[in-house]
């Protein structure tokens, strides 16, 4: 038997298929444009098939997306908390996986614990999608590379400035450098740094990726200025960080230092008036509505290629 085609860490994934997925997406996009949102894709390509979506924290856009995408590609999906399943009660993430596997044909886990997605996807006979885990975010940055090409063509060559905290969503950035060829450039606290492992994986897979304390050092000539939230779900460090991140700040005199094409993203939610001000947020450079947009059609083409259907060309 084939092994199932898990989407867990863009580090771990083919650049082709990576590739491939954000061309889907974008004709995939391209060929409803005007449909309503519940009308199914032509190709239909999870007919017949259905989504277990397992949720261990709190979530908006991943939800909605999800719950949206397999429906437009032709399946059906099935939503659970993990505090409402026996996984609240101490059942091993193992054992459920075994026991989903027989029900559904692909699984998306947003987790606390990057570990325990990894032993769900051991156990599991079906596709295992991350969607968000303490360590990364990697269905958010295939929106948000589809979002910059829209707006600014091929990442390749292109550089990103990453302001702010070096956690999940900014490891996934760091994990695509190398994919995609764009150069990040990451300033942060040193405390709040990305991960080491990452950073030197980054690095032998020949990413362009720089370290700095400065954002105004980080933004200058950038193409892309990024941000996300100073707190994330299960931080418990509210005031040190607050303090930490203050010089952090996405506003507009930032900006400026930028590309003069330069595009504002974020991939929400967000702290207005902490990371990021009103009048970027709301400014001309920012593109964070159809960055939220594009969840749904970057997780289509995720879900197209787990279930190993013909990706559009
Ligand atoms: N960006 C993102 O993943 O948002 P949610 O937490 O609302 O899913
Ligand atoms: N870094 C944030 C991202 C939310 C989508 C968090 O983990 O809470």
């Amino acid at each position: 038997m084939t092994p199932p085609r898990h989407f867990i860490d863009l580090w771990k994934l083919d650049a082709a298929d990576l590739k491939a997925m954000l061309t889907d997406a974008r004709l995939r996009k391209a060929a409803r444009k005007g449909w309503g949102q519940a009308k199914v894709d032509a190709d239909a390509p999870a007919d017949g098939r259905t989504l277990a979506m397992i949720y261990e924290k709190n979530s908006t856009r991943t939800r909605f997306s999800f719950d949206a995408a397999i429906r437009q590609l032709g399946g059906a999906g099935i939503i659970s908390t993990a505090a409402d399943m026996q996984l609240g009660r101490g059942e091993p993430i193992q054992d459920t996986a075994k026991v989903l596997s027989r029900m559904v044909d692909a699984v998306m886990i947003r987790a606390n614990k990057h570990e325990d997605v990894e032993l769900f996807a051991q156990a599991s006979s079906v596709p295992v999608i991350n969607g968000l885990t303490d360590r990364s975010h990697p269905c958010q940055i295939l929106a948000d590379l589809l979002t910059f090409e829209e707006h600014r063509g091929s990442v390749e060559g292109k550089t990103i400035a990453w302001i702010g905290d070096g956690n999940n969503v900014c490891a996934s950035f760091i994990h695509a450098s190398a994919k995609f060829g764009f150069k990040l450039n990451i300033a942060c606290p040193p405390v709040y740094h990305p991960d080491l492992v990452d950073l030197a994986r980054a690095a032998e897979q020949q990413g362009r990726v720089e370290m700095t304390d400065d954002p105004r050092a980080a933004v200058e000539g950038a193409d892309c200025v990024i941000t996300d939230t100073w707190v994330s779900m299960g931080d418990t460090d509210h005031e040190e960080r607050l303090e930490a991140f203050e010089p952090f700040q996405v506003d507009e005199r930032l900006m400026a230092l930028a590309d003069k094409a330069a595009v504002f993203m974020h991939c929400l939610p967000a702290h207005r008036g902490e990371e990021v001000v009103d009048e970027v947020m709301d400014g001309p450079q920012s593109l964070v509505w159809d960055e939220a947009e594009n969840r749904i059609h970057a997780q289509k083409s995720v879900l197209a290629w787990c279930f190993g259907a013909e990706l559009m060309k």
